[in-house]
């Protein structure tokens, strides 16, 4: 079998590999990006699109930030809708003037290949990390499936940024990671339209029907969501069922339509938040969402998986180059308060925005939560700040 070496081995080109073998290539660092699915693929896989102000900025100081500047939208509030009457949080007002970023996570990966490209540095597309052993101390290496054959890469660490079925922490040996979990009772239903978005800004909706979301990609697409049973299927959606639901929730005493047109993508998406600890083993480290998973509802998950990475790639460059471990000792505990801080806001703003079928008192309880975040100052501002910068506080 062929065999490769490399300082840094990294597993999957989702924005937490791509942006942790763009750090590396800065400081002179070499690795290898092994992702198993097509460029193309990964190019057009539609997921977040919500950028914090922290995160944003240091995409723009590491360098892949200029079409994000360019073409984002800058966004200085969100909507919640309640009761079909629509509220304002005003993010930037409480929140130091910060705003967030609405640019789609594939334009982030598209910015990301580009300059990997760019560099020269390698970055195999269509080639699957079969196995990973990681049990070896100084030598860390994988098995790499692809149309060619067969290879070993090694390196002094491997890292899995392989998302949340990866093969990365699956072959750390059984009790050694721990796995926290929690399944909630919705999926979301997720559709990208080529219809103008009707609103300037995002539309959180609490329906008794259930919850929906406004959101969009840029002047010409919307991207929508509906909260839907967890075992719903897509064959009972038509198009028409789409768009009659959406109106319904969305509506507003003043506002009954929402601006339509043809759906290009579509998926349903359970919602669940995990978290794996600690995100090390030795020389194979974790990062995004194969060491965590939140539900949607608060727009972190690409931010975190960005925010593990900034603090990955210093570690593992002191490591590499002035043998000073202290960072990498730090890594999974430092990492590990930020994701578990946003699992928090994530199942708030889950359970707070979304009707449970049955369950009338949480029902109760959601509603004066909501009703908080409209009414008082202090609870919009906490808001706020969790929102639009978790990641970096
Ligand atoms: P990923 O983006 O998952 O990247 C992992 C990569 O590893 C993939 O490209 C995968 O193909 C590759 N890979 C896996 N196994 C192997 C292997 N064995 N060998 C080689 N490569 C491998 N977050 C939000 O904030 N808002 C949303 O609306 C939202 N919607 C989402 C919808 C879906 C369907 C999913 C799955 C996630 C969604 N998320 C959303 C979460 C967000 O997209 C993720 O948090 C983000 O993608 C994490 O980035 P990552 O780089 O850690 O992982
Ligand atoms: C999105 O635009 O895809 C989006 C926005 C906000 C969320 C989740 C997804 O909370």
């Amino acid at each position: 079998m062929e065999s490769v070496r490399t300082q840094v081995v990294i597993i999957g080109a989702g924005p937490a590999g791509l942006l942790l073998g763009h750090l590396l290539e800065r400081e002179g660092v070499d690795s290898v990006i092994v992702e198993t699915r097509s460029r193309e693929y990964v190019e057009q896989r539609v997921r977040a699109g919500v950028i914090e102000y922290g995160i944003a900025n240091f995409l723009e100081e590491s360098g892949v930030g200029s079409r994000m500047r360019a073409e984002g939208l800058v966004h200085h509030g969100i909507e919640i809708r309640l009761d079909g009457v629509s509220h304002r949080v005003a993010l930037s007002e409480l929140y130091d003037g910060h705003a967030i970023t609405v640019y789609g996570q594939q334009e982030v990966v598209k910015d990301l290949i580009a300059a990997r490209i760019a560099s020269g540095a390698p970055l195999y597309f269509d080639a699957t990390v079969t196995s990973v052993d990681a049990q070896t101390t100084d030598e860390p290496s994988v098995v790499v499936s692809s149309n060619d054959g067969d290879r070993v890469i090694s390196g002094g660490y491997v890292v899995g940024c392989d998302g949340s079925h990866g093969v990365a922490s699956a072959s750390v040996p059984s009790g050694v990671l721990r796995r926290y979990e929690r399944l909630y009772p919705f999926s979301w239903l997720g559709i990208l339209a080529e219809a103008p978005p009707a609103t300037e800004e995002l539309i959180y909706c609490r329906h008794p029907r259930g919850f929906a979301l406004y959101s969009m990609r840029s002047p010409t697409l919307s991207r929508l969501y509906l909260g839907v049973n967890p075992d719903e299927s897509l064959n009972e959606w038509s198009d028409e069922r789409i768009w009659e639901e959406l109106t319904v929730r969305l509506a507003t005493k003043q506002v009954v339509t929402i601006s339509q047109g043809a759906i290009i993508e579509r998926g349903i998406t359970p919602m669940r938040s995990v978290v794996v600890a600690p995100m090390r083993f030795g020389r194979l480290l974790l990062a995004g969402d194969a060491a965590h998973i939140v539900p949607p509802t608060g727009a972190k998950g690409m931010n975190l998986a960005l925010a593990d990475v900034r603090l990955l790639a210093p570690a593992l460059v002191a490591s590499l180059r002035d043998h000073d471990e202290r960072l990498l000792d730090a890594y999974s505990d430092e990492c590990l308060r930020r994701v578990w801080r946003a699992e928090e806001f994530s199942t708030y703003m889950t359970q707070m925005l979304h009707p449970h079928p049955s369950a009338e008192f949480e029902n109760g309880v959601q509603t004066a939560r909501l009703r908080q975040v409209i009414e008082s100052e202090d609870t919009a501002r906490a808001l706020a700040r969790n929102y639009v910068n978790l990641s970096s506080l």
